[in-house]
């Protein structure tokens, strides 16, 4: 196990509903305790010209800062917004406002860490290497599943690795779920996010380390799952309200479990490929059927329903030396293996096996 013993932390304050973000000044205003307080937005650079930043409660001392989500979240990107908000102003920001996907969010959460520690983001990645708590960070999630608004990790891909800066003040302190917020998301985006959170409950319910609290929150988010990508009679509202609440279950479900054999594999895409979360979760699964029959089998199911094609070929033109370094990125991923089959998963898999099911994707 990761931990012999830990008292798991949420976040503390959830506001949950239609048309939540019109608080968000209100929130923001709780936090400022002087007339030069200010606030960092963090804010995903989609919403460029939309209407959402004519409604973000931004001051004439606050930063807004842009984020590229082309690539996964970077380390010294990470460095580079710390020193930018360090620049700014002498004093430090009272809240940060993370508004976008798991990549925005992981920033927020990154970046209001690393004002307050000193040094390279790349030297915090693992667990609890953290030192300071950070700033008050709301997160506000625009699309819904990898459940990085209540989880205890920011992932990052480092000079070396890709992996979390995972400690109890990585949690963020407030969320707004709003799923007026989701409304414009493509449906292809929308499937391969939600499809995250679907694999977060079968790896935490399929695996050794679940616990019954972790299985209560899989099995609900999964039920949630069902109704958003089974059920068409569900208006669109309402089905990203329940997939809001579906990525709020099953993040829980895997801070009191654990990810699998399709996270270790994605995170290899990633690394390697630069392979968005979602897609290469959905890439990864779709050779899965052996590990996960009947996970496997209804998210067949929900790819047909929605009329979403999942990405092949993609590892087609990669060399031998691409295929070692995903193959040793995922095996690193210890504590995954280790969920998915026991202490002795070494007796289960074989970096020869994994390589192969990278060369099917
Ligand atoms: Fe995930």
């Amino acid at each position: 196990m990761l931990y012999d013993f830990r008292s798991f932390v949420n976040p503390g304050a959830y506001a949950f509903g239609k048309g939540t973000f019109n608080h968000l000044g209100e929130l923001v205003e709780r936090r400022h305790e002087n007339s030069d307080s200010w606030t960092v937005f963090i804010v995903d650079d989609y919403f460029k010209g939309k209407s959402l930043i004519e409604r973000l409660p931004k001051k004439d001392n606050d930063l807004l800062i842009w984020i590229d989500t082309v690539d996964e979240p970077k380390t010294t990107l990470v460095n580079q917004y710390r020193d930018e908000i360090l620049a700014h102003n002498t004093k430090l920001p009272s809240v940060i406002v993370g508004i976008g996907g798991g990549t925005t969010m992981d920033y927020a959460k990154s970046v209001g860490l690393m004002v307050t520690n000193p040094g390279d983001s790349a030297e915090y990645q693992g667990l609890d290497l953290i030192k300071n708590k950070g700033i008050y960070t709301i997160c506000i999630p625009t699309i819904s599943g990898t459940g990085a608004e209540v989880s205890m990790t920011a992932v990052l891909s480092g000079p070396e690795k890709k992996l979390g800066i995972k400690c109890d003040y990585t949690i963020p302190n407030e969320i707004i779920f709003d799923p007026e917020l989701l409304a414009t998301v493509p449906d292809e985006q929308r499937f391969y996010t939600g499809m995250d959170c679907y694999i977060h409950n079968i790896e935490s319910l399929s695996g050794t380390w679940v616990s019954t609290l972790g299985q209560v929150f899989a099995e609900k988010s999964v039920e949630l799952c069902r109704e958003v990508f089974l059920d068409s009679n569900l208006s669109r509202i309402d089905a990203d309200e329940k997939l809001m609440a579906a990525s709020l279950t099953g993040g829980n479900s895997i801070t009191y479990s654990q990810v699998g054999v399709c996270h270790a594999l994605s995170y290899g895409l990633s690394h390697v490929l630069g392979v968005h979360h979602g897609v290469g979760n959905c890439v990864a699964f779709n050779q899965l059927e052996e590990y996960y029959p009947e996970g496997y089998k209804e998210f067949k199911k929900m790819q047909e329903v929605q009329g979403v094609a999942i990405p092949t070929g993609i590892t087609a033109n990669c060399t031998e030396e691409q295929f070692d370094q995903m193959v040793e990125t995922a095996w690193a991923l210890e504590h995954m293996w280790d969920n998915a089959f026991g202490k002795e998963w070494r007796n289960h898999i074989t970096k020869a096996k994994i390589k192969e099911l990278f060369r099917r994707m």
